[in-house]
């Protein structure tokens, strides 16, 4: 398949995880990637492995939770490759707190990078969306549909990532650009490895948020991504994809 020939994408969260599979799979598929990520050397270990594959990707390092640098990292695609057609938002990151004890801050750095910097990357790339006809992938989570302990800030933020969705595909239902998310369970990435968990935690309300099929893999959300930014999705608009093996179903 090659429904991203002559087709621009920009990912964020494209050093790891999910936006590196989804690097790797759209390049696969045709499209110019332009990779955003606060880390460097991810990033660049991306651009290898798509090159490696045939690819075609640039990169550049942007804290997506700064506004500015949100108008930044899509004039820089803009620059690179002439438009935008595909806005993945895949970035995010995950802590768990005592919900008591967060403080101001940690609350902050959860939503400014999960939730303010989505709605500031959607900002900054519609205008150019509309122009190509493009779409927007926002990548949610199992904790933005149902509650899961001693993750507040997080299951707030992909909560907003959820209405933002939605909100964002009814103000643009008539100028021609779509815009979905998926909503992974557990999925296999470096993520789920580096969690800390603080001390006091009951684990018996901690649930697997996997299903009974266990961890996705990056590649899975990743071929999803590609569907719903495919013109093979053309009607979809505002939907909110679960891909957790049954657990929003009540598994
Ligand atoms: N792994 C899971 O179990 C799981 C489940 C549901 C949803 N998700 C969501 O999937 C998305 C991808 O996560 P992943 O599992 O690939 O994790 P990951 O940690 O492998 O990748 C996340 C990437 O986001 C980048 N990032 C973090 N803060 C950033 C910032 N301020 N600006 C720019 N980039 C930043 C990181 O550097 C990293 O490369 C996230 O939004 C996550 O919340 C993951």
């Amino acid at each position: 398949m090659q429904r991203f020939e002559a087709k621009v994408a920009l990912l964020t969260g494209a050093a790891s995880g999910v936006g590196r599979a989804t690097a790797l799979r759209l390049a696969a598929e045709g499209a110019s990637v332009f990779g955003v990520d606060v880390d460097a050397e991810g990033l660049e270990e991306t651009g290898r492995l798509v090159a490696d594959a045939g690819g075609q990707m640039q990169g550049a390092c942007f804290d997506l939770s700064q506004p500015e640098l949100c108008d930044q990292a899509v004039s820089a695609c803009v620059e690179a490759y002439g438009g935008l057609d595909v806005l993945g938002n895949i970035a995010g990151v995950s802590r768990f707190h005592i919900f008591t004890e967060i403080t101001e801050a940690q609350w902050d750095f959860v939503m400014g990078v999960n939730l303010k910097g989505v709605a500031f990357m959607c900002r900054a790339a519609i205008p150019h969306l509309i122009e190509r006809q493009g779409s927007i992938v926002n990548v949610a989570s199992v904790a933005g549909v149902i509650g899961q302990a001693y993750t507040v800030a997080y299951c707030v933020s992909k909560g907003g990532i959820v209405q933002l969705t939605r909100a964002l595909a009814m103000e643009y239902i008539h100028q021609g650009i779509r815009v979905n998310a998926v909503a992974p369970g557990g999925v296999d990435t470096p993520m789920n490895q580096k969690l800390e968990f603080p001390d006091g935690m009951d684990w018996k309300l901690v649930r697997p948020y996997s299903g009974r099929r266990g961890q996705a893999q990056a590649e899975e959300i990743a071929a999803a991504i590609a569907y719903l930014a495919s013109d093979e999705a053309r009607p979809v608009h505002g939907e909110i994809l679960s891909i957790d093996g049954g657990v929003h179903a009540g598994g």
